[in-house]
């Protein structure tokens, strides 16, 4: 396998895949560095690639060789090679949600199984992004503001590197995220107020410390990291698309750089390009995006409050939310606002119906696929791809919500009041149960 090695500094005079940076406002082009916002109208800077280069060594057979994991597509991700060292992130399952779809109102149902991952949830695909970046950077440490899973991934990711970790969280978030990550050595910083108020304290930081804020200066290559979800999506299939995605909306990052994914794969030649709808889900109480497009307009409102039980997706001021409203637009789909017992009853179906247990960006998403085809958005017969992107076991009281815990009876599944360790005391209580 012939591998093309970058500098850490790209200089535009070599040949190379990765172009330099570039910002998505007025395309300025910026070296490959620590830097993440354009210095003339302070756009969002972004990774270039050059296609042609990428293309001569990403072929589909060279990819069945590769071993599993998100760096197989290594020639359209920000890195040299695939690192040395890190956590085994990507290669989850598509599986056929065939009890699932007749419940959502839809025929041919895949999801995305990204509960799965290393630290439970997507976010370690744009981690190991970015923390490659930053080893090559030289930071003293790995930081994140997080709205909860970005927590675990990040400390589990510097663990795996021996880098001190820091954790920005609003101080009242789920207790099962807070434990995830101190389990793998973070300081975690928990501040009073939003996610918003958080990030806005890590942007200072970041200025201040010189330490590698996975989702702030080191945000043009952590983005990167989603697009893997459309690479492995494509080849799941066969090397094609689907004709819908849906995915949950936070700050935007993931939503839009699937589509990123998807296109590429069509630039480099490993998919024919098709139409995809992309379908976006918010929580009802915390939907800047849901609001800007059903208003049909791109100029986000801030939420100052949130006020939802979905708090992974709880981001007022959402950095890419203008441009979820555009893809939306353009492709045809919908950005949705789902409410929180819709959330709950979701996460209950799909972990009922098919074995898998999303956290509450999951619920939210089935539901927007649920939305969308009510909406005419998902017609009948399309190809639906849902994506869950984190894990059920980080909101245990998120599946609760409306329906509490049933309590079993005979035929009946749920928990059963504590009995004696003897079969007679089971038999007794299956009577008593009947
Ligand atoms: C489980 C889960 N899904 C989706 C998202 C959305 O990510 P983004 O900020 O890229 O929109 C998040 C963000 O924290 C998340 O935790
Ligand atoms: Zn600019």
């Amino acid at each position: 396998m012939a591998i093309e090695i970058l500098p850490t500094t790209a200089r535009p005079t070599e040949r190379t895949r990765i172009s330099g940076l570039r910002c998505r406002g007025c395309g300025r082009a910026e070296p490959i560095g620590l830097s993440y916002v354009c210095a003339a109208c302070f756009g969002p800077l972004e990774v270039e690639y050059d296609y042609a280069a990428a293309g001569r060594t990403l072929t589909r057979a060279s990819i069945a060789e590769r071993a599993p994991g998100m760096w197989r597509y290594f020639e359209l991700l920000p890195v040299e090679a695939p690192p040395a060292r890190g956590l085994p992130v990507g290669s989850t399952p598509l599986l056929a949600a065939d009890r699932l779809a007749p419940a959502l109102g839809l025929e041919r149902l895949w999801i995305k199984d990204d509960t799965r991952n290393p630290s439970l949830s997507f976010k370690d695909r744009a981690v190991a992004v970015a923390a490659a970046r930053a080893v090559g950077f030289g930071v003293e440490a790995l930081a994140c503001a997080s709205t909860g899973n970005l927590a675990g991934a990040t400390a589990a990711a510097a663990a795996a590197l021996g880098l001190p970790a820091y954790v920005f969280i609003p101080a009242d978030l789920e207790p099962a995220k807070v434990d995830h990550a101190l389990a793998y050595g973070a300081t975690v910083v928990p501040i009073e107020g939003t996610y918003d108020d958080v990030n806005r304290l890590c942007l200072e930081l970041a200025d201040e410390t010189g330490w590698g804020f996975v989702n702030v200066n080191l945000r043009p290559f952590y983005a990167e990291g989603s697009k893997t979800l459309a690479f492995e999506i494509a080849e799941s299939l066969g090397w094609r698309s689907p004709d819908v995605v849906v995915a949950p909306v936070a700050s935007g990052a993931m939503f839009t750089r699937i589509a990123r994914g998807f296109d590429e794969l069509a630039e480099v030649g490993l998919i024919e390009r098709r139409p995809i709808r992309f379908v976006g889900g918010q929580a009802a109480g915390c939907a800047p995006v849901a609001t800007a497009w059903a208003a049909g307009t791109d100029v986000i409102e801030p939420v100052r409050n949130p006020d939802t039980i979905v708090r992974s997706l709880a981001i007022g001021n959402p950095a890419d939310g203008r441009y979820c409203v555009a893809l939306a637009d353009a492709s045809g789909g919908s950005i949705e606002a789902i409410d929180d017992l819709a959330t709950a009853a979701a996460i209950r179906d799909v972990a009922r119906l098919e074995g898998i247990y999303p956290e509450t960006a999951g619920g939210v998403t089935l539901a927007a696929a649920a939305a969308a085809r009510r909406r005419g958005v998902i017609r009948a017969g399309d190809e639906v791809v849902a994506l869950l992107t984190g894990n059920g076991l980080k909101t245990p009281d998120a599946r609760t919500l409306g329906a509490g815990n049933p309590v079993a009876a005979a035929g009946r599944p749920g928990l059963a009041p504590a009995i004696g360790p003897s079969l007679a005391a089971f038999e007794r209580w299956m009577g008593g149960a009947a």
